[in-house]
């Protein structure tokens, strides 16, 4: 049982204080009748919620696509700089969400951030072979012989071990698509550059089944579909 308040401000459409006035103003029914009391709890499983007449999904977690601007941390709170937190509204902040995975501070694109720390591990665990596509463009042309390396599994010059990975140069080879299935440390840019071809930028496109959304411009979030979440939570790539 959880107290309707929480679970209506838990969605991030509304602050508490939201949802206080939505329910003295008699717009929040719990199995069709009108509740009183913001302290009043319920099953969300068992008991129907609505807003205005329209059915709220209370889900337990929420699943958040972000499209990571250049130039804000992937952490969820720094004392000097800026983070993707600050992009999404209080209500949300307060939820505890956090970055699955991190992106550096000069790469945008594909950033999923939730409280579901499930999720996140079976996203992030290099064992669960969840394939990250990242765009880049790199001073000089990837050729067939970095096609090779990469897909052999690197080891750089301090000892990393990465795992194969695909390389697909586009184009004039002055941009490529690299897939990982792990996420060391700048592990694009140091790919690159041991082959001699620095990044100059960097962009996610994709992890796993999900897709960065066209329609959402850079700094910009949505809530994942149920679909979305669903597709999510069976992914695995088949190696
Ligand atoms: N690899 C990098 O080098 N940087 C990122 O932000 C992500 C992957």
């Amino acid at each position: 049982m959880e107290r309707i308040d929480k679970l209506l401000a838990s969605t991030g459409k509304w602050s508490r204080r939201e949802v206080k006035d939505l329910i003295r103003q008699g717009r929040v029914l719990a199995g069709g009748r009108p509740v009183l009391r913001p302290e009043e709890k319920l099953d969300p499983e068992a008991v129907r919620l609505t807003v205005d007449g329209r059915a709220v999904d209370c889900a337990p977690f929420v699943y958040v696509m972000l499209h990571k601007p250049a130039g804000l941390l992937s952490a969820t709170e720094d004392p000097r700089q800026p983070t993707v937190l600050d992009l999404l509204p209080p209500e949300l902040r307060r939820r505890g969400l956090f970055p699955v995975g991190r992106l550096d501070k000069d790469t945008t694109g594909l950033l999923l951030l939730t409280d579901d720390g499930d999720l996140a591990h079976q996203l992030l665990s290099p064992k669960k072979h969840v394939d990250k596509v990242y765009l880049a463009q790199v001073e000089g042309r990837v050729d067939g012989e970095d096609v090779r390396a990469l897909a052999a599994g690197m080891v750089l010059e301090d000892g990393l071990h990465c795992l194969p990975a695909g390389l697909e140069p586009l184009g004039d080879g002055s941009s490529c698509l690299v897939t990982l299935r792990e996420g060391k440390y700048h592990q694009v840019k140091r790919m690159l550059a041991a082959r001699g071809k620095p990044v100059v930028s960097l962009h996610r496109r994709r992890m796993g089944p999900l897709v960065l959304d066209e329609g959402l411009s850079s700094g910009t979030w949505r809530f994942l579909t149920a679909e979305e979440v669903s597709i999510l939570r069976c992914s695995r790539r088949v190696p």
